[in-house]
């Protein structure tokens, strides 16, 4: 323990909030103290770094009570400034200037992006998956996924109750600018006739076709549920199809940032413990320029530069389940 004693540790949130952001801050923050290492939270993630927003934690108990709340209660921000390199540069003049020895960063793909920068830059660095999309290449599941897929289940559930007494086809647009990953899920968790996603493109005929096959086979309802990055916009694709015979009048739902709060399920709180955990072992033996990930039932690590120049892919199997369980 004694060894670590001069050793001193940052870690931020940054890019969009994930529920379980904090579980993971919580578990970083006691891990570090175990080892007896120095801990400094920076608030508003690399907009922080940048500034010097930093709080030296004095003990285990200034992260207490946060294990369960959603957001993220290091605040974050999506810097403009740390896109270019005098903003990077003023963030590791800052980190010098506190004397924090390495970093763990807890965000999605633009985030770790950002913390390959740093590294590049000589600066310690572990990453942390977050982000309620699931798009980020080496972990099978980022912190934040798994409490979104349920508020969305949720939402979805209700929905269908009002769809089925008026005998109407709802559109629910799921967050994902770029990735079908929790549409397609949702789509097999929910029960809905087809999913909409950037990954696998269709025309507004196909979706009606599908909508009016429903109809015909007795359905009192048909859900389609709609990625934000689909290559029809929701709004669009309602009207359209509210003004095409097919059987079902149409409504949509944008769930938009519901996906993003609440308190993170039993899983995300696991995730991040364990994610939390295994990144200030991995930082404190020397590794440096990795992101901890979920494989199968693991915790692993991959190489940044990986981790920032792939994109975790959506399954087509899990697509084509959702037409095949739609009957
Ligand atoms: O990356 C997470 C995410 O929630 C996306 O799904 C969504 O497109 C985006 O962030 C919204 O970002 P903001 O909260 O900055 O509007």
């Amino acid at each position: 323990m004694s060894a670590k004693k001069d050793y001193t540790l940052g870690v931020l949130t940054s890019g969009g909030d994930a529920p379980g952001m904090n579980a993971c801050v919580r578990a970083v923050a006691r891990a570090g103290f175990q080892e007896g290492v120095n801990m400094v939270g920076v608030s508003n993630g690399y907009e922080g770094l940048i500034n010097g927003e930093f709080k030296r934690w004095r003990g285990a108990r200034e992260v207490g009570g946060i294990l369960r709340l959603g957001g993220t209660w290091l605040q974050a921000q999506r810097s403009e400034r740390f896109r270019e390199k005098n903003g990077q540069r003023e963030a590791i003049r800052r980190m010098n200037e506190e004397g924090i020895d390495g970093l763990i960063v807890i965000g999605g793909d633009g985030s770790l992006a950002g913390a390959h920068a740093l590294a590049q830059q000589g600066v310690n660095v572990v990453g942390i998956p977050a982000s309620i999309d699931n798009d980020i290449w080496g972990t099978d599941m980022a912190i934040g996924v798994d409490t979104a897929l349920n508020t969305i289940m949720e939402s979805v559930d209700k929905l269908r109750d009002t769809a089925s007494s008026h005998t109407r086809a709802f559109l629910v647009e799921t967050m994902g600018r770029n990735s079908g990953y929790l549409a397609v899920q949702a789509g097999i968790a929910c029960g809905a006739e087809l999913v909409l996603c950037p990954e696998f493109p269709t025309t507004v005929e196909n979706v009606a076709q599908i909508i009016e096959a429903a109809y015909k086979r007795g359905k009192n309802h048909a859900i389609i549920i709609v990625a934000e990055g689909a290559s029809i916009r929701t709004t669009d694709l309602a009207q359209q199809l509210d003004a095409m015979d097919i059987g079902f009048k149409t409504r949509m739902t944008i769930l938009g940032h519901i996906q993003r709060g609440g308190s993170p399920t039993a899983f995300d709180r696991l995730l991040a413990a364990r994610l939390g955990i295994r990144a200030v072992q991995v930082l404190l033996e020397g590794q440096n320029d990795i992101m901890v990930g979920l494989r199968g039932r693991d915790i692993t690590v991959a190489p940044l530069e990986d981790v920032v120049s792939n994109k975790r892919p959506v399954n087509l199997e899990y697509y084509s389940m959702v037409r095949m369980l739609a009957q």
